[in-house]
């Protein structure tokens, strides 16, 4: 039996940005048959791609959009919540200026690796474990908030989003893929499983729940090499088997078109980075 969608306010499904969001996320469920085989949870991220993410992050000589517009406004000592920090890209570049750096993440591994980074850099740190917005009464405010590459694990945008706002004195930064991170492995579902997937939502439609909101927020669009690039062979073809459902059988296909895309450069990420200032 299909599962009706579930929706904060049911009245509003579909008719809002918040509702159409919340829709197109819904439509990336994996359907039971699929997912029932598979030879493990196809959910989660491996620490090691995003301490390597974090460590590219930090080697990159070009600041980003979003680095920029986190830094206009960190003087010496202030201090950043990076929310889903994983490794830390978003945040461990921006120490200095920043004194003190609050990581939440509801994977403690992904707060371990951060915290050995943090430490490496030698900046303060303090790592919030548990899942955004519920961790957010415990979680510190801070100048500025940063949250790359979370949003489209989050169907409910709104209670995200505003706790973001309600811990920034300043400014949040989000990052995001353009398209969901997942549209890149579309033709593997369709040769392995048959199954087409869906297209959207996009930067664009998280702009319009986050605009909904009243927050005035800017876009800039820019473009990184793969996340993957430089992340070993194996580490990359285990990720992509894991979100197809499917075992080490098919690794030999995955393989080829993992590395067809990266050499021929279709792997590039377009980025998007909203922000907006805090209200006073
Ligand atoms: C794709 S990784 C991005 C990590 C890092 N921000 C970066 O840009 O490399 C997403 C991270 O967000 C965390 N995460 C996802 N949803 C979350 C939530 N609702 N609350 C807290 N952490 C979350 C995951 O555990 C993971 O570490």
């Amino acid at each position: 039996m299909k599962t009706p969608p579930t929706c904060t306010n049911p009245s509003d499904a579909g008719e809002s940005p918040a509702g159409r969001w919340r829709l197109a996320l819904e439509a990336w469920a994996i359907p039971e048959a699929i997912r029932q085989a598979a030879p493990e949870s196809p959910w989660g991220f491996p620490t090691s791609l995003f301490s390597h993410a974090a460590a590219a992050s930090l080697a990159d000589p070009e600041p980003t959009p979003s680095r920029h517009r986190a830094l206009d406004l960190l003087s010496a000592g202030a201090t950043v919540l990076d929310v889903g920090a994983g490794g830390g890209a978003a945040s461990l570049p921006l120490a200095p200026p920043v004194g003190w750096l609050v990581a939440v993440d509801e994977s403690e591994a992904m707060l371990a690796s951060f915290a050995a980074a943090a430490e490496e850099r030698g900046v303060t740190h303090t790592e919030v474990a548990g899942r955004w917005p519920d961790i957010a009464p415990t979680t510190p405010v801070a100048e500025v908030v940063v949250c790359h590459h979370v949003t489209y694990n989050v169907a409910d945008l709104v209670p995200f989003v505003t706790a973001l706002d309600e811990h920034a004195r300043r400014r949040v930064v989000i990052e995001m893929t353009e398209r969901h991170p997942q549209s890149d492995l579309a033709p593997l579902w369709r040769s392995i499983h048959g199954l087409d997937r869906p297209s959207g939502p996009s930067a664009d439609d998280a702009a319009a729940v986050v605009a909904a909101l009243g927050y005035d927020v800017h876009l800039e669009r820019f473009e990184r090499a793969s996340l993957w690039d430089g992340a070993p062979r194996g580490e990359r073809v285990a990720f992509a088997r894991r979100r197809l459902c499917v075992g080490p059988e098919y690794d030999a296909e995955i393989g080829a078109y993992l590395e067809e895309r990266l050499t021929s450069g279709e792997d590039r990420r377009a980025l998007v980075t909203l922000w907006w200032d805090r209200r006073c």
